[in-house]
């Protein structure tokens, strides 16, 4: 079956999605170069699946190395490319880190494919859409000045594959934008590893509930919403997981909409701060310490993604709710607790 090569595949969303792509009888190899993640993700992956995937600690902006990579693996058809920095704030501490990184990995990888048939799914983010004017925001939303220099490079990124598909046949692009991944494998040996203090909500609640973290603050509870927390759409990892195979499979089948096109994944629903804390409480059975704080700068009021495009021309479609979510994010902290992994 075709061999997919996932950059950034040992990171939170690259492993889940590296044993999605086994279970669809995919053959994933991963490319990372381990700044953000832990080989020991890779005995996880092989006591879920059975199987151990093909590793290369490379990094991306190294350009030698990546094109000595794709001459010698000639057989892969198809790129998941997750590998960039991610965190909002340090993107705004270190803007040149983040623009070198995520545009000369994803420069390098393709350059490396110039005039060869290549299928690539790319990982952007809802942070394009900034605060959208419309509720729930779709595709054709406009996309805004971005907030961060982290979103920014998501919004570049989706031009340079927009400008390149129109230029080449030869690439074939899905973006995916992701609203906000939370929750872990069912398993709970796999889920999101955050070194050094969360940035994200989900990981920090249950750090506080494990007792690493002595409490959570909900950045402002005086927005204009119905509780007064920010709204957003929470997506299960495995379901958008699933969302990278779905994509990889219309790549394979050829997309009627041309060689470049984007998908929201998300689930549709937005949940509150507040709201995300007491289905924690819920699905956990244990009180959160928490304290309303002021609000954090950057952050939007309320997104959430109108997701009928994905539903009907991906053919996808979220499955699992905010309870699964937060139920495996507390199973995957406990696992941790009693299994360290970093
Ligand atoms: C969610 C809500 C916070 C922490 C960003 C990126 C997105 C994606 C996910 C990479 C907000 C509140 C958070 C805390 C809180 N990036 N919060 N206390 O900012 O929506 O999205 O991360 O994958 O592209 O834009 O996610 O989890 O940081 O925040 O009250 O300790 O939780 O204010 O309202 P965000 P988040």
């Amino acid at each position: 079956m075709s061999k997919i090569l996932v950059t950034g595949g040992t990171g939170y969303i690259g492993s889940h999605t590296v044993v999605e792509l086994l279970n669809a009888g995919y053959t994933p190899v991963i490319i990372d170069n381990l700044s953000n993640s832990n080989i020991g993700i890779l005995n996880q992956i092989e006591k879920i699946t059975g199987v151990r995937p093909e590793f290369h600690q490379i990094d991306l902006n190294d350009t030698q190395k990546v094109n000595t990579f794709v001459e010698e693996n000639t057989d892969i058809t198809g790129i998941i490319h997750f590998a960039a920095y991610k965190a909002v704030g340090e993107s705004v501490q270190q803007p040149l880190k983040y623009y070198s990184n995520n545009f000369f990995s994803l420069l390098n990888v393709l350059n490396a494919y110039a005039e060869k048939p290549i299928n690539l799914v790319f990982s952007s983010s809802c942070t394009v859409y900034g605060q959208p004017d419309v509720l729930p925001v779709t595709e054709a939303a406009p996309v805004k000045k971005a907030e961060s220099p982290y979103g920014n490079t998501k919004q570049i990124a989706e031009e340079i594959l927009a400008e390149t598909a129109k230029a080449a046949s030869n690439y074939n692009f899905i973006a995916l934008r992701y609203f906000n991944p939370v929750g872990a494998h069912e398993t709970a040996l796999i889920g999101e590893l955050p070194i050094g203090v969360p940035q994200n909500l989900v990981p920090f609640i249950t750090q506080t509930a494990i007792g690493k973290r002595d409490h959570l603050t909900v950045f402002g509870a005086d927005y204009d919403t119905p509780d007064g927390s920010c709204i957003r759409d929470y997506i299960h990892v495995v379901d958008l997981a699933k969302a990278h195979v779905a994509a990889i499979k219309l790549l394979e089948k050829g997309n009627p909409n041309g060689n470049y096109d984007v998908f929201n994944i998300g689930t549709g629903n937005g949940y509150s701060v507040l709201e995300a804390i007491k289905a924690f409480e819920n699905a956990s059975g244990k009180p959160l310490n928490y304290q309303v704080g002021p609000r954090r700068d950057g952050d939007i009021i309320q997104v959430w993604g109108d997701v009928t495009k994905s539903e009907k021309e991906l053919g996808w479609k979220a499955a699992l709710g905010i309870d699964e979510m937060m139920a495996s994010s507390w199973a995957w902290e406990q696992y941790l607790k009693e299994n360290p992994l970093s």
